[in-house]
């Protein structure tokens, strides 16, 4: 079974927090909508979608990628690196709870799960404003026995490793090259973003389909170009509060129980 993990958008979403763009006004009803409309395309997808209760008082809460980091054998709960997210935890850790054995990112770590991306057995950690090097020594401790490599990555530009890179499938990345060094990312083929969609190397891949913003559409035709199956999804609304598509999820398998 293939578990999505989603929550409602927050009312509070407008005081989001915000690292390279600026604020603009946004229509809780169209995030509302479009966050609806993804969590059914997860849902046509085969995702089994368990949407976690609002949180009125933590406007990036609908982010929920940020807040762990799901493996086969374990999923490690973050120390986000912007404070007023923190409070995030403790639902998601209770959302985690049936499904993986829990480790946690401790203090002075900090780590955002937007800035990890596993392929297969590499895991690479983008050195942000939310990640750092003291995170990645954790990380390593906790996966030691588990088979994976750990590497931190210089991003340069945007908020997240994966704002500047994410897999298309098991051995093909999507990438902003203005913003990561895929010379950082060893052993993998590249598909480049368009040179007019900066912010279109987010995409979530669900099975043999790579979702990507419709806002992109030239970097979904060339990944449809390279041979995968894509699907646009609108997310334009909540873009504004510096959130793609991986971040509104936490997907992963597990034994169907019922
Ligand atoms: N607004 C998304 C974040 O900064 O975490």
């Amino acid at each position: 079974m293939r578990i999505a993990i989603t929550r409602a958008v927050s009312p509070s979403i407008a005081d989001c927090e915000l690292t390279h763009l600026e604020r603009s006004p946004i229509d809780l009803d169209v995030a509302r909508a479009q966050h609806a409309a993804y969590e059914a395309v997860l849902a046509d997808l085969g995702c089994r979608v368990e949407r976690l209760q609002v949180e009125p008082d933590l406007p990036d809460s609908v982010f929920v990628e940020d807040i762990a980091v799901v493996l086969d054998e374990v999923a490690i709960i973050t120390r986000p690196g912007a404070e007023s997210r923190r409070g995030e935890r403790s639902s998601i850790q209770r959302a985690l709870e049936p499904h993986r054995r829990l480790e946690h990112i401790r203090a002075p770590g900090i780590l955002d799960g937007g800035d990890v991306l596993v392929v297969q057995k590499d895991i690479y950690v983008g050195l942000s404003t939310r990640s750092d090097d003291e995170a990645v020594r954790q990380l390593k401790l906790i996966v030691a026995d588990l088979g994976y490599t750990v590497t931190g990555v210089e991003v340069r530009g945007c908020l997240h490793l994966k704002s500047a890179v994410t897999a298309v499938s098991e051995d093909t990345l999507l990438i902003n090259p203005d913003w990561i060094d895929a010379t950082d990312l060893p052993g993998h083929a590249f598909i480049q973003v368009d040179p007019a969609e900066r912010s279109a190397a987010n995409v979530v891949r669900v099975g043999d389909t790579v979702l990507f913003a419709a806002a992109f559409p030239r970097t979904g035709e060339r990944i449809s170009a390279a041979g995968f199956d894509v699907q646009p999804v609108d997310a334009s609304e909540l873009a504004k509060a510096e959130g793609a598509l991986t971040c509104c999820s936490l997907i992963f398998e597990a034994p169907d129980r019922n």
